[in-house]
């Protein structure tokens, strides 16, 4: 018997979605069939299906009942005076649009701020959309996240600091001019949901102020990270999280938000900004490629959706089941000796391949194997973060390139899965960890030139 307990889910469940059930033999002909990449799987024939927290959370009945009532009017909706006040009221910026969807958010932003050659973005950590859109534009993308976030053990309460000693001789070195903006991801997903602090947040805007460099929040997880900051920065345990939130706004010069994450839509984003001149370079920049400024791309129905979910993300008991739940599926698997990276972040459950599969190489792909397996055992789907999904190629060296991190990310939809279907997700992690060590690797037998773990075609070793 598992000493872990999963938290008690704050709802009930009045609409049901059949999940796709299986069998081995059937499960075996798709890998087959997908070339051993679940991307490529069709999602009917996915039992538990934790590819990614992105989009593929349950709207409560207050966002559907809110899209019954979307205007959708091409200019001027009351959807857009409905949303505009609660951003406002969330994160108190004078200025936003909608956009369809977080890169959306960030190709405007970073075209409306001039980003281009011979310029610098630093950040905690850029996910990797944010660092195509400035390096499509010719800058570079840098990640400054503090030691503790690439050390999967150990248990620091803020891994995804920024590290702001390296950041100041940045700016000391580069100049001020050629540094448009500092980002900082709010949680920090590429290196594994790890939170950052208020503190953090408030000597980064303290460095960058005085050169007159904006501090942007990429805040897709910002209830998430709020939640934490209460539960683990002492100096914030009495506020509410969505004042925690409202804190960690008023920091920021701007944010970028995938709203397909904390604020449980399956499609939308958002750009908030202080400055008016920028926002009017924005609202030139979103007409041409999104949309009108009142819609950015959107139903007026889904900017309903969005304006209750920004709101239902802050709830303190669904934030408690959120991380709650997390946190017991990370527990379970350390039960079963599985190694993770610690402490769990938010929204998945990170397994660490590297130190589970000794025996096979990152070059035949240790945390792909072991989705590989899931599948295979279970019918669960989750992603490999490792040697498939950055490793390839150098193009300047020839020489072939592999990642620090090797890991499984286990995402969890938003209100979704309930415990006994996490329960059935730790079961089959334990079956194979027990015998992980007849896990064999896999070979590419097709990759795409860029992005290849979308498409990759593998074989079996
Ligand atoms: C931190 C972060 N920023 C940006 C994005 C991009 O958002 P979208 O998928 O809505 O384009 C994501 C999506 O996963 C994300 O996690």
């Amino acid at each position: 018997m598992s000493g872990v307990r999963f938290p008690f889910e704050p709802f009930r469940i009045k609409m049901v979605e059949p999940i796709g059930l299986t069998t081995r033999e059937e499960r075996e002909a798709l890998l087959q069939e997908a070339g051993y990449n679940p991307f490529l799987i069709p999602a009917e024939k996915i039992t538990i299906d934790l590819l990614t927290d992105s989009g593929t959370g349950a709207m409560s009945q207050a966002q559907w009942s809110a899209m019954l009532s979307g205007d959708e009017s091409y200019a001027g909706a009351r959807s857009y005076y409905h949303l505009r006040d609660v951003v406002q009221r969330v994160t108190g910026m004078p200025y936003f649009v909608p956009a369809h969807q977080g890169r959306a958010a960030e190709n405007v932003f970073f075209a409306a701020l001039d980003v281009g050659p011979g310029m610098f973005v630093p950040a905690n950590q850029h996910f990797d959309t944010t660092r195509a859109n400035v390096e499509v534009r010719g800058a570079q993308a840098l990640d400054m996240v503090v030691s503790e976030g690439m050390e999967p053990h150990n248990l620091a309460p803020f891994k995804g600091n920024i590290d702001l000693d390296r950041l100041a001789r940045f700016i000391d070195e580069m100049g001020a001019e050629h540094i448009p903006a500092v980002i900082i991801t709010i949680t920090n997903n590429s290196g594994g949901g790890q939170p950052v602090s208020l503190e953090n947040i408030r000597r980064t805007k303290d460095l960058l102020a005085p050169h007159g460099i904006p501090l942007v929040l990429d805040a897709a997880r910002f209830a998430e990270n709020s939640y934490f900051i209460k539960m683990r920065e002492p100096a914030a345990a009495e506020m509410s999280v969505a004042e925690i939130a409202r804190a960690t706004f008023d920091l920021a010069d701007a944010f970028l938000m995938s709203a397909k994450k904390d604020a449980i839509v399956n499609i939308g984003g958002l750009i908030g900004v202080r400055d008016g001149t920028l926002f009017q370079k924005i609202s030139t920049e979103l007409i041409l490629r999104e949309g009108f400024i009142t819609y950015g791309g959107l139903a007026g129905r889904d900017l309903e959706a969005l304006a209750v979910g920004l709101e239902e993300g802050l709830d303190e008991h669904y934030l408690a089941y959120r991380v709650g739940q997390t946190a017991a599926l990370a527990g379970r698997l350390q039960e079963a000796g599985l190694p993770l990276v610690e402490p769990p972040g938010g929204h998945a459950v990170f397994i660490d391949a590297k130190e589970m599969l000794p025996h096979i190489p990152q070059r035949q792909f240790p945390a792909h194997s072991f989705v590989v397996e899931m599948y295979r055992v279970g019918g669960v789907r989750a992603v490999e973060i490792g040697s498939v999904m950055f490793g390839g190629v150098d193009p300047v060296t020839g020489a072939e390139r592999f990642p620090e991190l090797e890991l499984v990310r286990l995402a969890l939809p938003r209100r979704v899965y309930t415990s006994s279907h996490l329960e059935y997700v730790a079961d089959v992690c334990a079956e194979i960890y027990r015998r992980r060590e007849t896990l064999r690797g896999l070979k590419i037998v097709y990759q795409a030139p860029t992005l290849r773990h979308f498409t990759a075609r593998f074989s079996p070793l």
